[in-house]
């Protein structure tokens, strides 16, 4: 990924596309800033997802009849669509889950049982979200492996001679955050995969907070699982996609038990359905994937490029006019950044500025962020966090400036 800026592009117009950037609050229109914790839909999301129940809705692989037809194939379409979007041809690397949380609880509970033993090291580091750590430890617990965190700077950066004496101690497998969601840190992804292929140790990348800013091609990175969630992409909650090599799904066992990822069952012993669909059982979130579909079309008709350069001139208008509020103290300035601000003022909470920021209709995010391990390492209780996406305005950062200041001025 590339977030470097050339030019500012104006995307404001495509603000229209998206309902819920009118919604009122309080005497205002929100400014939405929040987009790291859910992105807002474009209208051809909303009305996918409303053709699919008004015309096409059936359940999919299971009937002869039309509709099911109908059903299976706008599923499966956007399968064949989202995998192009990812640089993928082979649909069995595909699969469909709930969101990156679900992906990564896959991945460790089938490969892990698996792969993972005493003595074993699954390397993560300290900037990771929850569910890139809880997801480990319970399978750690489970077969005696141990998590080898790897460390992050002051300035929000994975130590990388730390993650070089991970590898080197021994590591099973990487399970790595590609845009940090609490700070905005672009990990060397590329780098990483790098240096772990090279000592046969698998990568995980939890791309969550990446597809939404930059084309990810996962053949061209060369990690063996990626995963993200759609509704930070424009697309419905409730379905996210697990990439995966055929060869190492093809070996993991079947993760959850169910129809649809079954070939044969009999009662003197089962056998599985191919990919991806033995990872995928159950009636699946139909709806959520063909809208995931068609947020994936909507961002490409944007494009990358004027998406990058839009988010760019917002997050330097945004340090450039934070930076002059009294008492603020930015966490995280790594060189490579995703759209992201994540501040404090003086030694106010970050509850109490949020809650002022709120008043003036700006929806900010305060707190952990799902990233506690991060905080204590930081040595601080949480961050007031400011997330764009191309749509926003500096117009809407000027409000949250305002707000901040406020708050400065009546909490200091
Ligand atoms: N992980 C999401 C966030 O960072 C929810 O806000």
């Amino acid at each position: 990924m590339d977030f470097a800026t050339t030019s500012l592009i104006d995307l404001q117009t495509l603000r229209a596309d998206f309902p819920a950037l009118s919604t009122p609050v309080y005497d205002t229109t929100v400014a939405y800033l929040d987009n790291a914790a859910t992105a807002q839909k474009p209208r051809a999301v909303i009305d996918r997802i409303s053709r699919y129940y008004e015309m096409e809705n059936a359940n999919v692989h299971r009937g002869v009849h039309f509709m099911s037809q109908l059903a299976t194939n706008a599923y499966e379409g956007a399968r064949a669509d989202i995998g192009a979007f990812l640089g993928v041809e082979d649909v069995g690397e595909i699969v469909f889950t709930r969101g990156t949380t679900e992906a990564i609880n896959l991945v460790a509970s089938s490969w892990g049982r698996m792969h993972l033993h005493p003595g074993a090291n699954v390397v993560v580091t300290e900037m990771e979200h929850h569910s890139n750590i809880v997801p480990w430890q319970l399978i750690c617990q489970e077969t005696g492996a141990s998590l080898r965190v790897v460390r992050v700077t002051d300035e929000g950066e994975i130590d990388y001679e730390d993650y070089e004496r991970a590898l080197a101690e021994g590591a099973a497998i990487v399970s790595v955050v590609h845009v940090s969601n609490s700070l905005g840190t672009i990990n060397p992804v590329k780098r990483m995969i790098d240096d772990a292929h090279s000592m046969g140790v698998p990568v995980l990348v939890d791309g969550a907070q990446a597809v939404p800013h930059g084309s990810v091609d996962v053949k061209a990175l060369g990690c063996d699982f990626y995963c993200f969630s759609s509704h930070k992409l424009f697309g419905p909650t409730g379905v996210g996609v697990l990439y995966g090599r055929r060869d190492l799904l093809e070996s993991m066992p079947p993760w959850q038990g169910g129809g649809d990822m079954i070939e044969e069952v009999d009662f003197g012993g089962t056998t599985y359905n191919h990919l991806p669909h033995k990872f995928e059982a159950g009636t699946p979130h139909i709806a959520g994937v063909v809208g995931l579909a068609a947020a994936m079309e909507y961002v490409q008709s944007v494009g990358f490029d004027a998406i990058q350069r839009a988010e760019a001139d917002l997050l330097a208008y945004a340090v450039e006019r934070l930076g002059t509020v009294e008492g603020i103290r930015f966490v995280g300035t790594a060189e490579r950044k995703a759209p992201v601000v994540s501040f404090l003022v003086g030694n106010t909470h970050p509850y109490d500025v949020g809650s002022i920021i709120d008043r003036l209709g700006v929806a900010v995010r305060t707190g952990h962020h799902c990233t506690q391990p991060l905080m204590k390492r930081l040595g601080i209780p949480g961050t007031v966090r400011a997330s764009m996406a191309f749509y926003n305005t500096r117009d809407e950062i000027d409000r949250l400036v305002t707000g901040v200041a406020r708050a400065s001025a009546m909490l200091q």
